[in-house]
């Protein structure tokens, strides 16, 4: 009789066993995932990492057993032994892979009683899930769901092959220290403070970026790392600030070696889930992304471009128009097929999704048996006309116009995009459409400080075509603002929308380095305070080079299908950064405090 676990092993587990296997004796352990009592008999559906096992335990011939099983409930842990039988009698469930055969129990060993779980594990779909918070306070039953085990075995899978993909091109795996110092990404840092050195700290990496750099200087030629990285900024549904990337560099690279191993990479990985990529990617210009689609992250599955209405409009007397055309501004439009009948309810929902991106308002054209327009009366029907044979549409189609500064009118619009492709179901589910981005701008401008910040980061370097205006612009204070037209040897990896990796060829002459710092408002004081190792490093012989980082969460999310990177996290943070399983971050107590030199105000 089965009454102690001794040395008894399982022989499948609960997702293994197939019409080929009746007659077998087994022994399954593993989570009731459900019981259901018929009175003589009772099933359970038994459950671990490999799937789900139907058992049923008989009165007349498991007497004992079932009346264990009677007392059993969700979540108890048990170890069964029994016999293969087939549903070949027309019992079989179709929808689990085991589902031709049932175990018949002889015994049942309760292995663990469970509490009654804060919410129901087993539920269809997503809208019967219990709220995500209490699912992150108790995790651990919350990873047990199938869906969330399917998710963190494809994330291990995915970086295996990873790692076998680079091991085989020479690549080699260098850890870098987690216990740093400041790392250039342009999101606040972690402090850690040092006990020995009272009244110091470190930062924790915002990424790996300095060190792989070093690597290169120091001869290893071809470095990658699964490296973790920590940025104290605001969160969105594909943030964390802890997260894990894909970090690569390589010596004697150009642009499209990088290219090349990026495409391979995301290749190899994407065939984990049957999925064949394109060998080469189509590039886009950082530009034309920005025109086409308002985006630098364009979601190609479904088009949608945004159309350039501004030609039409240079001599409106419309007072908003001709005030945003004056200053140098667009006014664009998308079209929506079809949906000339949005009603005012929706126009008004879409006016307000774009304000979230800075857009005064947005204007309408309607083609329907009539053409109405939110316009008609300030333009005339004529040019309403006009812009809706320039905006390519048809009749029958809405289009959603935004006046304003081109920065505005194409984050307004980008996002309009996505958000109309997703409510009018226009993006095709079962497309991958890739994309390397080129061409980024070196740097940004800040209006509030007038200031230019790295668009990247400060070591990525000019376009060999751009390096004459970027010398200009830094030596030369009347032309600082030609930084704004400086092109970088800066790129995305694109994914249906996600900004899956980035990277860039660096910096590797200190003369370049130095007027960069210059360009960033960076005195060579700062700059060596800061960076001074590196500076030091690069004067010894820098090889040319350039590399990526790929986020290893966000490339996981297109694999499983889910638009929650916390989907694709064992223990990830919630939006607000903490962790409801550990409840931290939490209080230390004043001794550790006085140790560390440091004083909470309250
Ligand atoms: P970058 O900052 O573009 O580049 O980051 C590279 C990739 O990491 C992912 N990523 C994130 N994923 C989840 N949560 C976050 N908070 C987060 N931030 C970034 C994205 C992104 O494309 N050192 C450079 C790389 C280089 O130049 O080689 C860097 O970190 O997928």
């Amino acid at each position: 009789m089965l009454d102690t676990l001794g040395n008894l092993e399982r022989t499948h587990t609960c997702g293994e066993l197939r019409e080929s296997d009746v007659g077998k004796q087994v022994v399954l352990m593993g989570w009731v995932a459900k019981k259901r009592d018929f009175g003589v008999f009772t099933f359970i559906d038994l459950r671990d990492r490999g799937g789900l096992t139907q058992v049923v335990v008989s009165e007349e011939t498991a007497k004992e057993a079932h009346v264990k099983a009677k007392n059993l409930r969700g979540e108890f842990v048990l170890a069964v032994r029994g016999e293969v039988v087939s549903r070949a009698d027309g019992t079989h469930n179709s929808k689990l892979a085991t589902g031709d055969i049932e175990v018949k129990v002889g015994e049942i060993l309760v292995l663990n009683e469970a509490k009654v779980p804060p919410f129901q594990l087993e539920v269809a779909g997503t809208e019967n899930l219990a709220s995500e918070d209490t699912r992150l306070k108790y995790r651990y039953l919350d990873l047990r769901r199938p869906r969330l085990q399917h998710n963190i075995l494809t994330r291990a899978k995915a970086v295996a092959r990873i790692r076998e993909y680079m091991d085989e091109r020479g690549f080699i795996e260098i850890e870098t220290p987690i216990l740093l110092k400041s790392t250039p990404e342009g999101a606040r840092d972690f402090i850690v403070p040092s006990r020995i050195h009272t009244g110091k700290f470190f930062a924790l990496p915002q990424s790996p970026q300095i060190l792989k750099q070093i690597t290169m200087i120091a001869g290893f030629d071809k470095y990658y790392q699964i490296a973790r990285c920590f940025r104290d900024e605001d969160l969105r549904a594909d943030r964390q600030p802890e997260f894990t990337q894909l970090d690569v560099e390589m010596s004697f690279a150009n642009a499209e070696m990088v290219y090349r191993v990026m495409e391979g990479v995301f290749g190899h990985v994407f065939k984990l889930i049957n999925v064949d990529l394109p060998e080469q990617w189509p590039r886009m210009t950082y530009a034309e992304a920005m025109r086409r689609y308002g985006s630098d992250k364009p979601d190609l599955r479904f088009e949608m471009e945004l159309q350039d209405l501004s030609g039409e409009l240079t001599d409106t007397d419309f007072s908003p128009f001709a005030e945003v055309l004056g200053k140098g501004g667009e006014i664009k439009a998308v079209v929506v097929k079809g949906k000339a009948d949005y009603s005012r309810k929706v126009l008004d929902e879409l006016q307000e999704f774009v304000k979230r991106y800075g857009a005064s308002g947005l204007a309408w054209i309607k083609l329907g048996d009539e053409t109405t327009s939110s316009l008609l009366k300030v333009l005339g029907l004529g040019t309403i006309e006009r812009l809706a044979s320039t905006a390519k549409a048809e009749k029958g189609d809405a289009i959603l116009m935004v006046a304003g500064k081109k920065s505005v009118v194409a984050a307004a619009l980008g996002a309009l995009r996505n958000e109309i492709g997703k409510r009018e179901n226009s993006i095709d589910r079962s497309a991958y459409r890739t994309l390397i981005v080129t061409e980024f701008p070196m740097f940004e401008h800040d209006e509030d400080t007038d200031r230019y910040t790295a668009a990247h980061h400060p070591f990525t370097s000019p376009m060999d075509e751009d390096l004459e205006l970027f010398k200009q612009a830094v030596e030369n204070d009347a032309e600082h603002h030609l930084l704004g037209q400086v092109r970088a040897k800066a790129y995305d990896a694109v994914i249906n929308g996600y900004e899956c990796a980035g990277g860039s060829i660096r910096i590797h002459q200190k003369e370049i380095q130095a007027l960069n710092f210059k360009a960033l408002g960076m005195s060579i004081e700062k700059a060596r305070e800061q960076f001074g190792f590196f500076l030091d490093a690069l004067e010894y012989g820098t090889p040319p080079h350039g590399g990526f980082a790929a986020g290893i969460e966000r490339t996981c999310m297109i694999l499983c299908g889910t638009e929650n990177i916390r989907d694709v996290m064992a223990f990830p943070k919630t939006a607000s950064a903490q962790d409801l399983m550990m409840d931290s971050p939490g209080e230390i107590d004043g001794a550790q405090l006085g140790e560390l030199g440091i004083k909470v105000n309250d």
